[in-house]
């Protein structure tokens, strides 16, 4: 009942995998004696029971009698079965997968279903076709699962093609057009469709001139784009300037109240859908770092969202408008502007105002993408809107690809994160888990923002692949991150148990030793500007960003409680507000988040602020060395390629981690005046 391109991509996927084994394939309708030896049978089941089926005929094994029992008896119980549980449970993604009397059975609601569940066969390998009956049925949490790329069609003089890119160039783009050669998007289209991405943003939320273009002039360009990716289930957006309809249109203005900018959208958008029926809608960067919105007009954000979302509403389109918004021309000395509390203040008031095609799209900290932050406030506080989370996949705090950093435990912490007052999780709340005035919310969804590019490895440090791998699975709606490397490593590197505990070693915990060695208890921000590579405590001190810790020859973080500080803390529903409020109760890793404190404050560790400074840029280090030595113990088990690549990176890793370690301590034993108990050199 659901053909189409993205029903012909399983039945490609499984005619090629039947052909490499010598096995054969059969497409509905089935002959019963063509299915009586049918091994694995891979249906979509309507709503109304009917099914259609592509079932692939594996030669037995060895010494295994052929099978005899007919195959629909299987498939009916199957639906059956599925029937049982009630239409209701059908929902879009979502598959059964199993032994299910004595085959292999794939079933879903829909060709994206049967998509997923195929490549979950696939990453149960062998053991998916043989075996007991286990039948297991599983759904994405989020009906969202968005990669964004942030990839200018031609290099920007700062930034380069990638804005905070660290694999080469752009999979997409070259010299401001579409590559002609999308083989490459191909491969990324089925890799991302095989672990259940169904959105992709393709271009830079900062939308400069060239970019802007795509949505008038170069829609075919995008076309080429949205026809690579839809045969794996991924619908394309575009980011779109809000000034569009005077940079584009020769309008005098881009108010959203104006009806020729109304009508300028509703026209633009209106040719897209016509080259791109199944076009997924709109990125939104607004009154955010220069970018313009709608404040310049007197407007708020739920105006400048409602526009675009009312323009592309008779199209089925969506609008993921970012929550980034803060004040950029701040002064240190004024203690009365804090940044974290911006998002809150500026989109809380908006609750309720935003068309239901309008998702907020909120960074998971209130900062900026650090390597590690409290969980934003917003999430739990607009029960009345679509949220979705923003992730960031590429390292540009986490080691820029030149670091190893499996950032699956960050985001597993994140989304786990028991944040509503109720006790809902920031997973739950993204997916539309939500009661607002008692109704469920629509879903908004997960978002990250993408770090592949041209680079042969995709990733840079060929290690980053985990976390695009993990982002995905994450995302679906797994939670177990050193399963889901677990599940990497496997589908990398093949069964070899040494390769497996050695990568393990490698990447398990590498996020915490990264934030030891550079910014423990999440003390953001001391990172060389612009670039933010490397390490400079003052380097953002005394900008205009907002991004300060206030370290002194007294202490260090910022007070942001409501008795003393700059109140961020009561922007937290119970228990987080008096959780952090109190330094007696606030998690050690959290601590210069939410409090000024001298360097001999004693954390719960037992250790003081100045000694964990201490041991943990020192440790931490130590700690690289050692993942150097563990994957030196790999040579000539992983392709040497990949092994050069990622021993190269360990060695800058390790000079790196050094540079921060001697960087950290003597600027903070210069400060602070108090040495290191363990008499270990201060440089
Ligand atoms: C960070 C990043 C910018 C990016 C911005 C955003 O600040 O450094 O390059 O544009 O986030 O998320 O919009």
């Amino acid at each position: 009942p659901d053909d189409g391109p993205v029903a012909e991509t399983v039945v490609a996927e499984v005619a090629a995998a039947t052909e490499r084994f010598g096995g054969s394939l059969v497409t509905s309708p089935v002959t019963v004696d063509e299915a009586l030896a049918c091994d694995v049978v891979l249906a979509i089941v309507g709503s109304a029971g009917t099914v259609g089926t592509a079932s692939a005929t594996m030669p037995p094994p060895p010494g295994h009698p052929p099978r005899t029992d007919p195959y629909l008896r299987a498939v009916q119980a199957v639906v059956e079965d599925l029937l049982a549980l009630g239409s209701s449970v059908l929902s879009p993604g979502m598959f059964g997968l199993g032994r299910h009397r004595g085959r292999t059975v794939v079933v879903a609601a829909d060709a994206a279903g049967l998509l997923y569940g195929l490549h979950a066969m696939v990453r149960r390998g062998e053991a998916a076709l043989s075996g007991l009956d286990d039948f297991v049925w599983d759904l994405p949490v989020s009906s969202v699962r968005m990669l964004d790329h942030w990839d200018n069609t031609v290099v920007h003089p700062v930034m380069g093609q990638v804005e905070r890119g660290y694999a080469g160039g752009s999979i997409f783009w070259s010299e401001g057009r579409v590559r002609d050669d999308l083989s490459r998007v191909a491969q990324y289209a089925r890799l991302l469709g095989s672990v259940g991405i169904n959105a992709v943003g393709l271009n830079n939320v900062n939308v400069h001139a060239a970019e802007a273009r795509l949505l008038t002039d170069h829609v075919d360009d995008v076309a080429r784009l949205a026809d690579a990716f839809r045969p794996h289930g991924i619908r394309v957006y575009l980011s779109v300037s809000f000034a569009a309809p005077i940079t584009l249109g020769g309008l005098e203005t881009a108010d959203p109240l104006d009806p020729a900018v109304q009508d300028w959208w509703a026209s633009a958008f209106r040719r897209v859908y016509e080259a791109i029926p199944d076009f997924g809608g709109v990125v939104v960067k607004a009154d955010s770092e220069g970018q313009p919105g709608p404040f310049a007009y007197g407007r708020d954000h739920a105006d400048g969202a409602n526009l675009l979302a009312r323009a592309l509403r008779p199209f089925g389109g969506t609008v993921f408008w970012r929550a980034f918004v803060y004040d950029h021309h701040q002064d240190w000395r004024d203690r009365s502007t804090d940044r974290a509390r911006a998002a809150y203040d500026h989109f809380t008031p908006l609750d309720g105002r935003f068309d239901d095609n309008v998702v907020l799209q909120v960074k998971y900290g209130p900062m900026d993408f650090q390597t590690r932050e409290p969980v934003s406030p917003v999430i739990a506080a607009m029960p009345r809107t679509r949220l979705a989370v923003e992730l960031q996949v590429t390292q540009e705090y986490t080691g820029q690809q030149q670091h190893a950093c499996y950032l699956g435990p960050q985001w597993a912490e994140v989304l786990e994160f028991p944040l509503a007052e109720d006790g809902r999780s920031v997973a739950y709340i993204a997916a539309g888990l939500s009661e607002g005035d008692g109704q469920p919310t629509p879903a908004g969804g997960i978002v990250g923002v993408s770090n592949v590019g041209t680079d042969e490895f995709w990733t840079g440090h060929p290690l980053a692949q985990a976390n695009l791998y993990a982002f995905a699975r994450l995302a679906w709606g797994e939670e177990d991150p050193v399963a889901v490397l677990d599940e990497w490593i496997g589908l990398t590197f093949g069964d070899d148990p040494v390769v497996r505990s050695a990568v393990h070693a490698v990447l398990d915990d590498s996020w915490h030793t990264y934030e030891s060695y550079t910014a423990p208890l999440s003390v953001g921000f001391m990172v060389r500007p612009g670039h933010h590579y490397g390490p400079d405590v003052d380097g953002y001190e005394y900008t205009a960003w907002g991004t300060y810790h206030y370290a002194d020859r007294d202490g260090i973080g910022v007070d942001r409680t409501r008795a003393t500080g700059t109140g961020f803390t009561g922007q937290y529903p119970s228990p987080w507000r008096d959780v952090y409020e109190s330094v007696e109760t606030c998690p050690d890793e959290l601590l210069l988040f939410f409090h000024h404190v001298p360097y001999t404050h004693v954390l719960h560790s037992g250790s003081t602020v100045i000694q964990h400074i201490y041991d943990t840029h020192a440790d931490g280090y130590d700690e690289v060395v050692r993942m150097g030595g563990t994957w030196e113990s790999l040579r000539g088990r992983v392709p040497d390629a990949f092994f050069d690549r990622v021993s190269e990176r360990l060695a800058e890793q390790e000079r790196s981690a050094r540079e921060w370690r001697d960087h950290v301590r003597s600027a903070f034993f210069r400060r602070s005046g108090i040495p290191d108990a363990t008499g270990r050199t201060i440089y």
